[in-house]
């Protein structure tokens, strides 16, 4: 399998260790982290939004791409998982790590657009998408992972998924490549 060898950022092991340790059971996958870092590392001196930081395993491969004047903002409404972010990036001054509910964020921020957002909870993605996507800047991407079906899927999941991809697909400012890989994946870039 090609991706047996894909190197994992230095902090990463511990952070999944510690995932593992508090029965944290929504990691994103390594071939998501992977394109992250690409994608990041695409952007010198980008700005990047992690919607969702969990425990910090999004969060590992952004900051493994991007470079010294970068900067990720974290966002997770759950203090428990994101302390283990928060210890782990401590001493990383490119990263802001915020405790707070998605949807009020992204309703309150009036801030600049983002060179990269990875979509991975449900505002950002099935709520207050329009915003989330109002804040890609022109070249920027948008990706949202879990568009196939996974195990911690909620139940009747599918009809949000498919309401997601169409709203995606009518858009005419963006240009996306849907992916069978990973956990399924949608990539868009803007382009108007
Ligand atoms: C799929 S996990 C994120 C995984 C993480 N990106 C990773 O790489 O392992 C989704 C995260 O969204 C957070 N979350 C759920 N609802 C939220 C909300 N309304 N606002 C902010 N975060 C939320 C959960 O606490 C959880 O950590």
């Amino acid at each position: 399998m090609l991706s047996a060898d894909i190197q994992l950022p230095l902090t990463y092991k511990t952070i999944f260790n510690q995932s593992q340790a508090i029965g944290f059971g929504m990691p994103s996958d390594v071939e998501t982290g992977c394109l992250l870092r690409t994608l990041a590392a695409g952007k010198p001196g980008g700005s990047f939004l992690d919607i969702g930081t969990g425990t910090g395993l999004s969060l590992s491969w952004m900051a493994d791409g991007a470079d010294p004047k970068a900067t990720i903002t974290s966002i997770d409404n759950n203090h428990k998982y994101q302390q283990i972010a928060r210890q782990v990036f401590a001493d990383d001054d490119r990263i802001s790590l915020i405790c707070a509910d998605g949807a009020a964020w992204f309703n309150a921020y009036q801030g600049a657009q983002f060179d990269l957002i990875f979509a991975d909870a449900w505002p950002g993605k099935f709520e207050c998408l329009d915003k989330a996507l109002s804040l890609v800047k022109a070249g920027g991407f948008y990706l949202v992972d879990d568009l196939l079906p996974q195990p911690n899927w909620p139940q009747n999941h599918q009809p949000n998924v498919d309401a997601l991809m169409h709203t995606l697909q009518a858009r005419t400012d963006f240009v996306l490549t849907p992916f069978n890989w990973s956990t399924g994946l949608c990539l868009l870039t803007r382009v108007g």
